[in-house]
């Protein structure tokens, strides 16, 4: 399959995504995660980490570049992260082609809610939550550590750059008939079973 897991930062889009791959045998390609590992690669727009720590969308250029070298290494994919503004739109659909267009759909404040207690564990990448997923194991537990960009004054600027940037995909989605909308909220597991039986209902 190819899978498109679209929805605002903090919707679960990675802990849905590593789910889907493991059950489906796909790759996961998330634009965000490769960002993070290049942080410090110098483009000439400066580095990714100067973007990201403000909450902004890296340029169109650095992104591009990085999803399509994600791309030719992937067969069957689970894409998040991208896109994000309407360029990128245009960019995916010269590049591939999508079986599934996911939007996962979550309240604002269970999004900050989200954000700001999640914890990521530096040597696997992680992702855990302060009240709804901790690790039993203390070792892993003290080596957690919050995310750059996940400071809630850097959360909000990051819900701003998603209304007026990345709203706009949704609804283009929306008009060309392959959004399928699924209630991001209630547990890890529950929303899963939403995605699972959206995928397989369709064979
Ligand atoms: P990116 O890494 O893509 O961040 P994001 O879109 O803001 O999304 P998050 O990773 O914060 O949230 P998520 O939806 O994956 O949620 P998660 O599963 O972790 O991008 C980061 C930055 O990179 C951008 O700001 C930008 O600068 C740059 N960038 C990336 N792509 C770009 C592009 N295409 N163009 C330009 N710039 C780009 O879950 C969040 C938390 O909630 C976790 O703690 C988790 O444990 C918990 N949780 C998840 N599901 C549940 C649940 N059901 N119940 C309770 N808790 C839950
Ligand atoms: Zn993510």
């Amino acid at each position: 399959y190819h899978i498109l897991l679209l929805g605002p930062p903090g919707a679960g889009k990675g802990t849905q995504a590593k789910r889907l791959c493991e059950t489906y045998d796909l790759d996961h390609v998330s634009t965000g995660d490769a960002l993070r590992a290049n942080k410090d690669m110098e483009t000439e727009y400066g580095t990714p980490r100067s973007f990201m720590e403000a909450g902004e969308l890296v340029p169109d250029e650095v992104v591009n570049e990085v999803l399509e070298a994600a791309l030719t290494d992937a067969d069957g994919y689970v894409l998040d992260g991208y896109p994000r503004n309407l360029d990128q739109v245009e960019f995916l659909d010269d590049a591939t082609e999508l079986d599934y267009v996911f939007f996962l759909d979550v309240d604002r404040d269970v999004l900050v809610e989200r954000l700001t207690g999640r914890r990521v564990d530096p040597e696997t990448g992680d992702n855990y939550h302060v009240e709804f997923d901790m690790p039993d194991d203390e070792e892993i537990r003290e080596r957690l550590v919050q995310r750059d960009d996940d400071e809630e004054d850097v959360v909000r600027d990051r819900l701003e750059v998603y209304e007026e940037n990345t709203e706009p995909v949704i609804e283009h989605y929306r008009e060309t008939g392959e959004l399928v909308e699924i209630d991001g909220e209630g547990t890890p597991d529950d929303v899963f079973e939403r995605l699972s039986d959206a995928v397989e209902g369709d064979d």
